[in-house]
């Protein structure tokens, strides 16, 4: 098992690698032997977590800003694996979405794939590269008072399949759709737009997974490992669901 999904000498940058699912990649990588780059907008969370780990480094990157990307990447000589993970909830139906609020998700769950990726693109064309997109089951299925989040997330399974089509020898490229990970992300939708009854939505959000409970960033983590990793060598423009069962249902 200590051999399996080794990931030695790949240099691997992480979006968003600073909390949540972003945080628990930049560990796992690392304990897998990557050297990370964990990219965020929080420099100093990303700089806290890279002193815990063995070669990482943090920097400072707006996904939604190509000026910001490009200078986050100066100086990176080689770039083996992308995850593709920085992104952003929203909730309402179509009637309570609001064209800026919208705006806003589709730049940083959307635009930053295509900046981030286009960007990085000849750093992973040099390495035959692994592309991670952290989707969302709700780019699978709809999800209630969820319209933008919906939408942005079934762009980013397109954009997966179609780069796995540009690119089927140069590059690997894969989506996981992750259902509800407990996250500071799920805390903050909790705290704002439940605070009365945080634990009973709580429990709505652990029913609608038939395993019973919610996902750890481990365990997305992990996932993350293997697709990177040689052994995953045949899956490409996949999406890979991670949910304890909702979209089986
Ligand atoms: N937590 C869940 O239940 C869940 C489920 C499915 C999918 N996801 C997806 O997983 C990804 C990570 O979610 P999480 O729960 O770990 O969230 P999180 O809020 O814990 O972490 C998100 C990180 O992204 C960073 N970020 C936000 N905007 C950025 C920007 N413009 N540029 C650079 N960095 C930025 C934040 O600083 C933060 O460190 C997101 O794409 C989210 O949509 C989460």
């Amino acid at each position: 098992m200590s051999d399996a999904f080794h990931l030695e000498n790949k240099v691997a940058l992480i979006t968003g690698g600073a909390s949540g699912i972003g945080a628990a990649t930049s560990r796992e990588l690392a304990r897998a032997g990557a050297h990370v780059i964990i990219a965020d907008l929080n420099l100093v969370a990303g700089e806290t977590l890279a002193a815990e780990l063995p070669h990482a480094r943090a920097v400072r990157m707006d996904v939604t800003d190509s000026a910001s990307i490009a200078l986050a990447l100066d100086g990176v000589q080689r770039l083996d694996i992308l995850v593709n993970n920085a992104g952003i909830g929203l909730v309402g139906d179509i009637a309570h979405t609001a064209e800026e609020d919208f705006e806003r998700l589709m730049r940083v769950n959307v635009n930053s794939v295509f900046l981030v990726t286009k960007a990085a693109l000849p750093l992973l064309l040099a390495t035959r590269g692994s592309i991670v997109n952290i989707g969302s089951v709700a780019g699978s299925v709809g999800v209630k008072q969820r319209f933008a989040y919906c939408a942005s997330k079934g762009a980013v399974q397109a954009m997966t399949r179609q780069l796995a089509v540009d690119y089927p020898k140069e590059l690997r490229v894969n989506c996981i759709a992750p259902g509800t990970v407990q996250t500071p992300f799920v805390e903050g939708y909790l705290e704002k737009y439940h605070a009365h009854e945080k634990e009973k939505i709580r429990a709505e959000l652990v029913a609608r997974q038939p395993i019973g409970r919610l996902g750890t960033p481990e365990d997305i983590a992990s996932l993350i490992r293997f697709l990177c990793s040689q052994e995953a060598e045949f899956i490409n423009g996949a999406v890979l669901p991670i949910d304890g069962g909702w979209t089986a249902a």
